[in-house]
């Protein structure tokens, strides 16, 4: 079996397969080690109760629904609340140095959303300690790992899944892989915006590929804004300031000096939700209140030099290295950023299976757990709950399910669509494309959003999408080509700006990630899902569809929701 991405929802997937028996082949668009993984930063939330023992998994899963906005898928939530301890404490049990407490547990922080202390955590380099344990722990057990290999076209016998097309970033040349089942853990989709912590991988690959299968999407308006990316020096923009900031101390300030989420949230201020904080900073940047390379001030400087160096020691480096602005001692510059998808491939929440046989997801680019806003914290424990469920499901399936067999035809198609960028008389440029749909989107399907402006937006789209029929490139060679992969990758950005902006017009409420200015009110109701899929050849469909509300659930959803509203 194969797994598409090696972050940390594709790594735990590819470990569980292994251990199940199956021969796994883990296939990374870039160099392993090198996943959007990294990213998180500040911690894993898991509701250890090591620093506060009143928490429990009802809370993290409460705290997760209401950050959701109660669009979760809730099973999905309750398990991740459920399993997240133990996948914390093996990954401890397999290397990760996580931070102590005095007694010797693993330290765990506050995050935004979360009630109690919750974030396991190492320093401010989370993300890379558990993608380090992984990947360690993954080698020993003998996965295979293809490195820089991206994945074009996924391959069908029938309904089912049967493999994947791809080439290699290197040399350029095709690759096939045959397989019963494949996972999908791709990761997101920032590269879509102008202003975004992810790096040039995040390219909906995942998202593409498993609806160009057949696959539906789920919830794709709600896209994540970081409160708090780098804005200065340009080269550096959006780059991640980690919520750990806030978590340790961190107060946000505009350029009056005032703490401006007393306005905003009084009760949780700087760890008010995600998508909260980033509306206000871009209010107050919008008011005239902006710092002055578009941000806001946030300061750590008050805890002292030692202590922001041993807590934030990456945050220290990169502004002292990047900026030149020391931590310790003066504010940061920060910004939003456009960090996370919520929507993704809707999969079972058992499983992570697709509604394709054979085709699972797992991780950012599958969808349902995280509602209309992800708490942070909550995307490392995602994927390795979640990571760890896909992989065993998949490799059970791949265990019983039949022979298949290749059709040479979609090989020679998905190779006749790479080749095809090469040559093609006035071409339209990748890059400009690229960054005609960044600028589009960030303008016009951003932080705030109304019908004009998505209206706007679906028609611009339709006009991209007739350009980049004729994308391509007239130099070059396939070896070593960026150019060549970007004529792809813009191909999948725009099946995910696509999905984003109509699901984005159907949704006339504001909710979580999602905020109309003409539909500024937040009904309280239960809310619907919308869900994406492909009709009659190649047209995309949006239609809602009602949040399922389990029985046994229910009462502590309520009990939330009554809480909240006082
Ligand atoms: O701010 C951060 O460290 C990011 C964490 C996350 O996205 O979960």
């Amino acid at each position: 079996m194969i797994v598409i991405g090696a972050g940390g929802a594709g790594l735990r997937a590819a470990i569980e397969c292994s251990a199940m028996g199956s021969k796994t082949a883990l296939i990374c668009k870039s160099l392993l080690g090198k996943a959007h993984t990294v990213m998180a930063e500040g911690g894993v939330a898991a509701a250890l109760a090591n620093v506060e023992s009143e928490d429990n998994w009802r809370t993290h899963f409460q705290d997760t629904i209401f950050g959701g906005k109660y669009l979760n898928n809730w099973r999905m939530a309750e398990i991740h609340a459920k399993e997240a301890p133990d996948r914390v404490n093996e990954l401890e049990k397999w290397g990760a140095v996580f931070d102590r407490t005095a007694e010797g547990k693993i330290m765990q922080r506050a995050f935004g959303g979360h009630t109690y202390k919750r974030l396991a955590h190492v320093g401010d380099r989370t993300g890379l300690e558990l993608i380090r344990t992984l990947q360690d722990k993954g080698i020993h057990q003998g996965i295979d790992v293809y490195m820089e290999c991206t994945i074009t076209r996924l391959l069908k016998d029938g309904d089912r899944v049967c493999g994947a097309f791809g080439y290699w970033r290197e040399t350029g040349r095709f690759v096939v892989f045959k397989a019963k089942s494949v996972i999908l853990a791709t990761g997101g989709l920032g590269k879509c915006f102008k202003i975004t912590s992810n790096s040039w991988e995040g390219t909906g690959d995942g998202h593409a590929l498993g609806y160009e299968a057949g696959a539906e999407f789920v919830d794709m308006e709600f896209v994540q804004f970081h409160p708090t990316g780098m804005v200065w020096p340009p080269g550096v923009q959006g780059l991640l300031v980690t919520e750990a900031v806030r978590g340790e101390g961190g107060i946000l300030r505009n350029n009056k000096g005032e703490r401006f989420m007393e306005k905003y949230d009084p009760k949780r201020m700087e760890l008010s939700t995600r998508d909260v904080v980033a509306r206000s900073i871009y209010t107050e940047v919008k008011e005239g209140r902006g710092s002055p390379h578009g941000g806001c001030f946030l300061d750590i400087s008050h805890r002292g030099a030692e202590y922001v160096k041993k807590k934030l020691p990456s945050m220290y480096h990169k502004f002292k290295e990047l900026a030149d602005v020391d931590i310790t001692k003066e504010p940061m510059e920060v910004g939003p950023t456009c960090h996370y998808a919520m929507g993704g491939i809707k999969v079972d929440a058992e499983t992570g299976a697709s509604r394709v046989p054979g085709l699972y997801a797992a991780g950012e680019c599958s969808g349902g757990m995280h509602g209309a806003n992800r708490l942070g914290g909550n995307s490392l424990s995602d994927l390795i709950v979640f990571g760890r469920r896909v992989g065993a499901a998949a490799a059970e399936y791949a265990k019983s399910a039949p022979a298949l067999r290749i059709d040479n035809a979609q090989v020679e198609a998905a190779a006749n669509e790479m080749t095809g960028f090469f040559g093609r008389a006035n071409a339209e440029d990748p890059y400009k494309l690229h960054i005609e749909l960044q600028t589009m989107l960030h303008n016009l399907v951003g932080i705030f959003r109304e019908e004009s402006d998505l209206t706007t937006a679906v028609a611009k789209l339709e006009e991209f999408k007739k350009r980049v029929v004729n994308v391509g490139i007239n130099e070059g060679q396939r070896m070593y080509n960026p150019g060549w992969h970007l004529c792809k990758d813009l191909r999948n950005m725009l099946i995910c700006a696509e999905a984003i902006t109509r699901a984005a017009l159907l949704r006339k409420e504001s909710r979580g990630a999602h905020s109309r200015l003409d539909y500024p009110k937040y009904d309280d109701y239960w809310g619907e899902h919308n869900i994406v899929s492909r009709k009659n050849g190649d047209v995309m469909q949006v239609e809602p569809c009602p949040v399922v509300k389990t029985q046994e659930l229910l009462p502590l959803v309520e009990e939330k929701k009554a809480k909240e509203k006082k």
